[in-house]
């Protein structure tokens, strides 16, 4: 394999990047992003490979989830309070069920960059530039809007970076204090089945910290309860920007891409001789790696050994998002396979990019009894190959959104219009998402019983 370099992906073919009219001012912001502080730090990121590490071993429980695409228009500070809340929630609810370690990791301060299926889209004999994510161009479908302006990617750096500061205060600033488990609920799911349920598990933490605060452990006194590990992700998709924020580590000489923690390749991008690929194999973050139903078990085992060449725990997680109707099939012939090379790779579900279809409405959405569905035959499958099941990859969002049907307090077809906000994928709302979190608490739980007994 040739020497990898910062821009060795430039000599690969590369898929889903915009093309630039002004090439010399994308030269210029590229210039500008890389003497702009990293975001985060390569510490952290070999601190989230060690725990990752661990979920590969079977002995953590990946918890990702956020955003479908970051957008500019709704950067604020709830918005990002209120989802990070929901995954302190799903993550006690799971911690619970798995009794081991929840990492939490968001698709935040940073998820701004999506692939789509077609360059153009046409509206009314009118063909533009599809919208790509904010941090490429605009929703507006206008010229001026959808074509690509390098200059949002210096606007996403700065959103990334506030956001950022917002959530490791979340992290270490108190909100994350188990004593809040009960303010982690939101108003709006105050009366559903969940926030009764989840304040039932609320009471008896608080009855276990009133119990070690008797015996000396508060949170006065220990960091595990005050506060948590909070980590970011994105797709490694927009590959300029990427690579402007990737960075030597002066302790190590590896290169970082301090954009954020963890980094994914997704199911459009993950061609074997292709640029995204040829990028990631030289960071050291973490790397997700889609397993779309279009994925044979060889090429998979090539992906692994390029990406992960020593085989190491915590490097790779294979993400599966092959569909409700397809994972049955899909699913197996992989994790034999990478089983039988003997690869290390942890293994998490994507219930959500599988499962996508058009309401008769003209909405996107996704429908919960099939991410149920497709979740619960992934957990199923592992248990029969006898493989650890490691985690859970959502598109969600704290606001009270009704995007995908279904659900407790059911979202149905001809409700979708009433908060649908989504700039790309239908997200679950706070009710959907505790729902879920509830549900695979219970099947890690079964697996932990079989697994003890
Ligand atoms: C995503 O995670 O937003 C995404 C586009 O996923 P995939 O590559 O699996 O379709
Ligand atoms: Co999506």
């Amino acid at each position: 394999m040739k020497q990898w370099h910062l821009n060795s992906w430039r000599d690969m073919p590369v898929l889903q990047l915009p093309e630039y009219p002004d090439p010399r001012r994308l030269g210029e912001v590229e210039q500008e992003l890389s003497s702009l502080p990293p975001l985060v730090f390569a510490g952290e990121v070999r601190e989230l490979r060690r725990r990752l590490s661990d979920a590969t071993r079977g002995k953590a429980f990946l918890l990702q989830g956020g955003d479908c695409a970051e957008s500019f228009l709704e950067f604020t500070a709830d918005n990002i309070r209120d989802t990070f809340k929901v995954l302190m929630q799903m993550a006690v609810v799971l911690t619970f069920g798995a009794s081991s370690p929840v990492i939490k990791v968001g698709r935040l301060a940073g998820q701004f960059a999506k692939p789509r299926s077609s360059g153009m889209e046409t509206i009314g004999g009118v063909k533009l530039p599809i919208y790509r994510g904010d941090i490429i161009n605009g929703t507006e479908f206008t010229e001026e809007s959808r074509t690509p302006n390098p200059e949002r990617m210096l606007k996403a750096y700065h959103q990334a970076s506030s956001t950022l500061n917002l959530l490791r205060a979340f992290a270490q600033g108190g909100l994350a204090s188990l004593e809040q488990v009960h303010a982690w609920n939101l108003n709006f799911v105050a009366n559903s089945p969940q926030a009764e349920r989840y304040g039932l598990l609320a009471d008896r933490i608080d009855e276990a910290l009133d119990f070690m605060k008797a015996c000396g452990i508060s949170a006065e006194h220990s960091k595990v309860i005050s506060e948590t590990e909070f980590y970011t992700s994105h797709e490694a998709l927009l590959l300029p920007y990427e690579q402007a924020l990737t960075r030597k580590d002066s302790l190590t000489g590896e290169w970082y891409d301090c954009s954020g923690h963890m980094l994914w390749v997704g199911d459009r991008t993950r061609q074997i001789n292709g640029a995204h690929i040829e990028f990631v194999r030289g960071i050291q973050n973490p790397i997700g790696l889609k397993a779309g139903p279009t994925l044979p078990p060889d090429e998979l085992l090539r992906l692994i050994d390029i990406v992960n060449p020593e085989n190491e725990p915590g490097r790779l997680n294979v993400i599966v998002r092959m569909g409700a109707d397809k994972v049955e099939e899909g699913l197996p012939p992989l994790i034999r396979a990478v089983e039988r090379e003997g690869r290390k790779v942890l293994w998490s579900c994507d219930p959500m990019h599988g499962n996508t279809f058009k309401a008769s409405t003209g909405y996107k959405t996704r429908e919960v009894s099939r991410i149920l569905s497709e979740m619960k035959q992934f957990f199923a499958i592992h248990r029969a190959e006898g493989t650890y099941a490691g985690g859970v990859h959502f598109e969600m969002t704290g606001q009270n959104v009704t995007e995908c049907i279904g659900g407790a307090r059911a979202v149905t077809e001809a409700s979708l219009g009433n908060r649908y906000h989504t700039h790309c994928d239908p997200r679950l709302n706070a009710d959907q998402a505790l729902d879920l979190a509830f549900l695979i608490s219970e099947t890690l739980k079964d697996c932990r019983k079989l697994r003890d007994s």
